[in-house]
Protein backbone atom coordinates (compact mmCIF):
# COMPACT_ATOMS: atom_id res chain seq x y z
CA UNK A 1 0.00 0.00 0.00
CA UNK A 2 1.22 3.76 -1.34
CA UNK A 3 1.74 6.01 1.65
CA UNK A 4 -0.72 9.12 1.76
CA UNK A 5 1.53 12.26 1.25
CA UNK A 6 2.24 14.35 3.98
CA UNK A 7 1.02 17.86 4.04
CA UNK A 8 3.78 18.99 2.77
CA UNK A 9 4.15 16.87 0.43
CA UNK A 10 1.21 17.97 -0.82
CA UNK A 11 2.54 21.70 -0.87
CA UNK A 12 5.36 21.17 -2.34
CA UNK A 13 3.84 19.49 -5.50
CA UNK A 14 1.50 22.62 -5.60
CA UNK A 15 3.75 25.15 -5.47
CA UNK A 16 6.16 22.94 -8.26
CA UNK A 17 2.75 22.81 -10.36
CA UNK A 18 2.74 26.58 -10.00
CA UNK A 19 6.16 27.35 -10.89
CA UNK A 20 5.29 25.35 -14.35
CA UNK A 21 1.95 27.15 -15.46
CA UNK A 22 3.94 30.25 -14.82
CA UNK A 23 6.74 29.03 -17.14
CA UNK A 24 4.76 27.36 -19.91
CA UNK A 25 3.24 31.05 -19.60
CA UNK A 26 6.12 32.56 -19.91
CA UNK A 27 7.13 30.73 -22.53
CA UNK A 28 3.97 30.95 -24.76
CA UNK A 29 4.19 34.90 -24.06
CA UNK A 30 7.82 34.63 -25.87
CA UNK A 31 6.63 32.81 -28.49
CA UNK A 32 3.30 35.23 -29.04
CA UNK A 33 6.11 38.46 -29.22
CA UNK A 34 8.45 36.65 -31.44
CA UNK A 35 6.05 35.72 -34.29
CA UNK A 36 4.69 39.00 -33.87
CA UNK A 37 8.65 40.09 -34.44
CA UNK A 38 8.28 38.06 -37.65
CA UNK A 39 5.65 39.29 -39.24
CA UNK A 40 6.56 42.90 -38.38
CA UNK A 41 10.13 42.82 -39.85
CA UNK A 42 7.92 40.59 -42.91
CA UNK A 43 5.86 43.69 -43.28
CA UNK A 44 8.73 46.26 -43.06
CA UNK A 45 10.78 44.31 -45.66
CA UNK A 46 7.63 44.26 -48.20
CA UNK A 47 6.84 47.88 -47.70
CA UNK A 48 10.69 48.33 -47.97
CA UNK A 49 11.32 47.19 -51.13
CA UNK A 50 8.18 48.47 -53.00
CA UNK A 51 9.04 52.07 -51.49
CA UNK A 52 12.15 51.53 -53.00
CA UNK A 53 11.43 51.12 -56.53
CA UNK A 54 9.24 53.26 -56.47
CA UNK A 55 11.16 56.22 -55.04
CA UNK A 56 13.91 55.48 -57.71
CA UNK A 57 11.95 56.01 -60.44
CA UNK A 58 9.74 59.12 -59.34
CA UNK A 59 13.47 60.65 -58.09
CA UNK A 60 14.29 60.25 -61.99
CA UNK A 61 11.57 61.80 -63.35
CA UNK A 62 10.81 64.26 -60.98
CA UNK A 63 14.97 65.43 -61.82
CA UNK A 64 13.61 65.65 -65.56
CA UNK A 65 10.52 68.12 -64.34
CA UNK A 66 13.20 70.10 -62.45
CA UNK A 67 15.20 70.23 -65.25
CA UNK A 68 12.82 71.01 -67.59
CA UNK A 69 11.47 73.79 -65.00
CA UNK A 70 14.66 75.48 -64.71
CA UNK A 71 15.72 75.81 -68.71
CA UNK A 72 11.94 77.46 -69.03
CA UNK A 73 13.08 80.08 -66.23
CA UNK A 74 16.50 81.08 -68.10
CA UNK A 75 14.79 81.32 -71.05
CA UNK A 76 11.80 83.78 -69.20
CA UNK A 77 11.52 87.40 -69.02
CA UNK A 78 12.25 88.66 -66.09
CA UNK A 79 8.81 90.66 -66.01
CA UNK A 80 6.97 87.96 -67.50
CA UNK A 81 3.57 86.89 -65.04
CA UNK A 82 3.87 83.18 -65.77
CA UNK A 83 7.03 83.36 -63.85
CA UNK A 84 5.27 82.84 -60.64
CA UNK A 85 3.80 79.71 -62.12
CA UNK A 86 7.21 78.51 -62.74
CA UNK A 87 8.08 78.92 -59.00
CA UNK A 88 5.71 76.98 -57.57
CA UNK A 89 6.07 74.19 -60.24
CA UNK A 90 9.52 73.86 -59.09
CA UNK A 91 9.22 74.18 -55.25
CA UNK A 92 6.74 71.23 -55.70
CA UNK A 93 9.02 69.35 -57.52
CA UNK A 94 11.54 70.40 -54.87
CA UNK A 95 9.33 69.48 -52.23
CA UNK A 96 8.48 65.98 -53.84
CA UNK A 97 12.06 64.89 -54.63
CA UNK A 98 13.02 65.46 -50.86
CA UNK A 99 10.63 62.86 -49.88
CA UNK A 100 11.39 60.58 -52.16
CA UNK A 101 14.92 61.23 -50.60
CA UNK A 102 13.77 60.23 -47.38
CA UNK A 103 12.01 57.08 -48.95
CA UNK A 104 15.28 56.36 -50.57
CA UNK A 105 16.98 56.34 -46.94
CA UNK A 106 14.01 54.06 -45.33
CA UNK A 107 14.28 51.51 -48.35
CA UNK A 108 17.72 51.78 -47.68
CA UNK A 109 18.94 52.50 -51.19
CA UNK A 110 21.33 55.51 -49.58
CA UNK A 111 24.77 54.08 -48.69
CA UNK A 112 25.93 55.28 -45.34
CA UNK A 113 29.40 56.89 -45.27
CA UNK A 114 30.53 55.01 -42.58
CA UNK A 115 33.34 55.77 -40.30
CA UNK A 116 34.82 55.41 -36.92
CA UNK A 117 33.08 58.15 -35.01
CA UNK A 118 32.48 58.90 -31.39
CA UNK A 119 28.71 59.00 -30.67
CA UNK A 120 29.15 61.22 -27.57
CA UNK A 121 30.75 63.63 -30.20
CA UNK A 122 27.64 63.70 -32.33
CA UNK A 123 25.12 64.33 -29.22
CA UNK A 124 27.01 67.46 -28.39
CA UNK A 125 27.72 68.52 -31.97
CA UNK A 126 23.37 68.79 -32.66
CA UNK A 127 22.88 70.38 -29.00
CA UNK A 128 23.64 74.12 -30.54
CA UNK A 129 20.68 73.49 -33.72
CA UNK A 130 18.44 71.25 -31.14
CA UNK A 131 18.18 74.68 -28.65
CA UNK A 132 17.69 76.59 -31.48
CA UNK A 133 14.97 74.24 -32.96
CA UNK A 134 13.39 73.00 -29.20
CA UNK A 135 11.15 76.20 -27.65
CA UNK A 136 12.98 76.79 -24.19
CA UNK A 137 10.08 75.16 -22.14
CA UNK A 138 11.40 71.91 -22.81
CA UNK A 139 15.07 71.18 -20.60
CA UNK A 140 17.65 69.20 -22.39
CA UNK A 141 19.35 66.52 -20.49
CA UNK A 142 22.33 64.57 -21.34
CA UNK A 143 23.76 61.59 -19.93
CA UNK A 144 26.48 60.78 -21.50
CA UNK A 145 28.64 57.97 -20.50
CA UNK A 146 32.46 58.27 -20.62
CA UNK A 147 34.62 55.85 -22.51
CA UNK A 148 32.35 54.76 -25.20
CA UNK A 149 33.59 52.02 -27.70
CA UNK A 150 33.94 53.68 -30.82
CA UNK A 151 31.15 53.31 -33.65
CA UNK A 152 31.13 52.93 -37.73
CA UNK A 153 28.66 55.27 -38.68
CA UNK A 154 27.89 58.04 -40.89
CA UNK A 155 28.07 61.41 -38.72
CA UNK A 156 25.32 63.11 -41.26
CA UNK A 157 23.04 60.39 -40.75
CA UNK A 158 23.56 60.18 -36.88
CA UNK A 159 23.04 63.59 -36.58
CA UNK A 160 19.49 62.74 -38.34
CA UNK A 161 18.36 60.44 -36.13
CA UNK A 162 18.95 62.78 -33.72
CA UNK A 163 16.93 65.32 -35.09
CA UNK A 164 14.35 63.63 -36.27
CA UNK A 165 13.77 61.95 -32.57
CA UNK A 166 13.64 65.14 -30.70
CA UNK A 167 11.71 66.97 -33.07
CA UNK A 168 9.38 64.65 -32.54
CA UNK A 169 9.53 65.11 -28.91
CA UNK A 170 9.24 68.66 -28.65
CA UNK A 171 5.64 67.85 -31.03
CA UNK A 172 4.52 65.32 -28.13
CA UNK A 173 5.49 68.14 -25.29
CA UNK A 174 3.80 71.35 -26.95
CA UNK A 175 3.44 72.54 -23.46
CA UNK A 176 7.20 71.80 -22.35
CA UNK A 177 8.57 69.11 -20.65
CA UNK A 178 12.00 66.48 -20.63
CA UNK A 179 13.67 65.28 -23.32
CA UNK A 180 17.03 63.30 -22.12
CA UNK A 181 19.89 62.23 -24.63
CA UNK A 182 21.71 58.87 -22.80
CA UNK A 183 24.63 57.20 -24.15
CA UNK A 184 26.49 54.19 -22.84
CA UNK A 185 28.15 51.29 -23.79
CA UNK A 186 25.85 48.02 -23.75
CA UNK A 187 26.15 44.19 -24.44
CA UNK A 188 22.98 42.51 -25.91
CA UNK A 189 23.29 38.73 -25.05
CA UNK A 190 21.95 35.45 -25.93
CA UNK A 191 18.78 35.49 -23.91
CA UNK A 192 17.94 39.26 -25.28
CA UNK A 193 18.25 38.64 -28.91
CA UNK A 194 15.98 35.37 -28.49
CA UNK A 195 13.44 37.41 -28.07
CA UNK A 196 14.40 40.48 -30.25
CA UNK A 197 15.04 38.95 -33.23
CA UNK A 198 16.59 41.95 -34.96
CA UNK A 199 19.20 42.27 -32.38
CA UNK A 200 22.37 40.39 -32.70
CA UNK A 201 24.35 39.40 -29.82
CA UNK A 202 27.41 41.52 -29.28
CA UNK A 203 28.59 44.57 -27.93
CA UNK A 204 26.53 48.13 -28.78
CA UNK A 205 27.12 51.93 -28.27
CA UNK A 206 23.36 52.43 -26.91
CA UNK A 207 21.71 56.17 -27.70
CA UNK A 208 18.57 56.83 -25.82
CA UNK A 209 16.16 59.50 -26.48
CA UNK A 210 13.26 60.20 -24.47
CA UNK A 211 10.86 62.38 -23.50
CA UNK A 212 7.82 63.12 -21.36
CA UNK A 213 5.38 63.85 -23.73
CA UNK A 214 2.08 62.85 -24.37
CA UNK A 215 3.76 59.09 -24.99
CA UNK A 216 1.42 56.76 -27.86
CA UNK A 217 -1.33 54.20 -27.60
CA UNK A 218 -0.63 50.51 -28.74
CA UNK A 219 -2.18 51.21 -32.11
CA UNK A 220 0.10 53.94 -33.07
CA UNK A 221 3.01 52.02 -31.70
CA UNK A 222 2.49 49.21 -34.05
CA UNK A 223 2.77 51.53 -36.93
CA UNK A 224 5.28 54.34 -36.13
CA UNK A 225 8.31 53.19 -38.17
CA UNK A 226 5.91 52.79 -41.66
CA UNK A 227 6.70 55.63 -44.33
CA UNK A 228 3.47 58.39 -44.06
CA UNK A 229 1.86 57.03 -40.79
CA UNK A 230 1.50 60.02 -39.03
CA UNK A 231 -1.14 61.41 -36.31
CA UNK A 232 -0.22 65.04 -36.94
CA UNK A 233 -2.76 67.06 -38.90
CA UNK A 234 -2.21 67.61 -42.74
CA UNK A 235 0.43 69.87 -43.30
CA UNK A 236 2.48 68.78 -39.82
CA UNK A 237 4.00 66.01 -40.77
CA UNK A 238 4.17 63.87 -43.47
CA UNK A 239 5.54 60.81 -41.68
CA UNK A 240 8.61 59.80 -42.93
CA UNK A 241 10.82 61.14 -39.54
CA UNK A 242 11.00 57.60 -38.16
CA UNK A 243 11.17 55.83 -41.80
CA UNK A 244 13.88 57.66 -42.08
CA UNK A 245 15.52 56.84 -38.77
CA UNK A 246 14.57 52.80 -39.14
CA UNK A 247 16.59 52.70 -42.58
CA UNK A 248 19.08 54.53 -41.42
CA UNK A 249 19.33 52.01 -37.81
CA UNK A 250 19.37 48.88 -40.04
CA UNK A 251 22.03 50.55 -42.64
CA UNK A 252 24.26 50.51 -39.75
CA UNK A 253 23.87 47.18 -38.59
CA UNK A 254 21.86 48.46 -35.56
CA UNK A 255 18.47 47.69 -33.59
CA UNK A 256 15.64 50.54 -32.26
CA UNK A 257 13.13 49.66 -29.95
CA UNK A 258 10.95 52.18 -28.57
CA UNK A 259 8.55 52.14 -25.27
CA UNK A 260 5.32 54.49 -24.81
CA UNK A 261 2.30 54.67 -22.83
CA UNK A 262 0.10 57.26 -23.31
CA UNK A 263 0.37 60.11 -21.05
CA UNK A 264 3.74 58.42 -19.65
CA UNK A 265 6.06 59.68 -22.23
CA UNK A 266 8.38 58.06 -24.62
CA UNK A 267 12.04 55.86 -24.70
CA UNK A 268 13.29 55.20 -28.01
CA UNK A 269 16.92 53.20 -27.75
CA UNK A 270 18.97 52.75 -30.35
CA UNK A 271 21.60 50.51 -30.70
CA UNK A 272 24.77 51.00 -32.58
CA UNK A 273 27.33 48.26 -33.23
CA UNK A 274 30.61 48.89 -31.41
CA UNK A 275 33.37 48.99 -33.79
CA UNK A 276 35.56 46.61 -32.33
CA UNK A 277 34.17 43.60 -30.82
CA UNK A 278 36.36 42.42 -27.96
N1 LIG B 1 8.23 61.08 -29.04
C1 LIG B 1 7.01 60.82 -29.45
N2 LIG B 1 5.94 60.97 -28.63
C2 LIG B 1 4.69 60.68 -29.06
N3 LIG B 1 4.40 60.27 -30.31
C3 LIG B 1 5.40 60.11 -31.17
C4 LIG B 1 6.76 60.36 -30.80
N4 LIG B 1 7.54 60.10 -31.87
C5 LIG B 1 6.72 59.69 -32.86
N5 LIG B 1 5.44 59.70 -32.46
C6 LIG B 1 4.27 59.28 -33.26
O1 LIG B 1 4.74 58.60 -34.41
C7 LIG B 1 4.21 59.20 -35.60
C8 LIG B 1 5.20 59.04 -36.74
O2 LIG B 1 6.37 59.82 -36.48
P1 LIG B 1 7.24 60.31 -37.72
O3 LIG B 1 8.39 61.10 -37.19
O4 LIG B 1 7.54 59.16 -38.59
O5 LIG B 1 6.25 61.24 -38.53
P2 LIG B 1 5.71 62.69 -38.17
O6 LIG B 1 6.50 63.29 -37.05
O7 LIG B 1 4.24 62.57 -37.97
O8 LIG B 1 6.01 63.48 -39.51
P3 LIG B 1 7.45 63.96 -40.06
O9 LIG B 1 8.50 63.41 -39.15
O10 LIG B 1 7.54 63.40 -41.43
O11 LIG B 1 7.39 65.45 -40.03
C9 LIG B 1 3.92 60.64 -35.19
O12 LIG B 1 2.92 61.22 -36.01
C10 LIG B 1 3.43 60.45 -33.75
O13 LIG B 1 2.11 60.02 -33.71
MG1 LIG C 1 8.62 63.25 -37.11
Amino acid sequence: MVDKPTYEELEQRLKQLDQEVVKRRQAEEEKKKVEAQLIQAQKMEAIGSLAGGIAHDFNNTLQVILGYAELLEINNKKEDPEKGYLEVIKKSAQRATEMTKQLLIFSRKVESELGPISLNQEVLKDQSLLRRTISPMIDIELNLAENLYIINADPVQVSQIIMNLAVNSRDAMPDGGKLIFETKNIILDEKYCRVNLEAVPRKYVLLGVSDTGHGMDENTLEHIFEPFYTTKKKGEGTGLGLSMVYGIVKNHGGHITCDSNPGHGTVFNIYFPALEDR
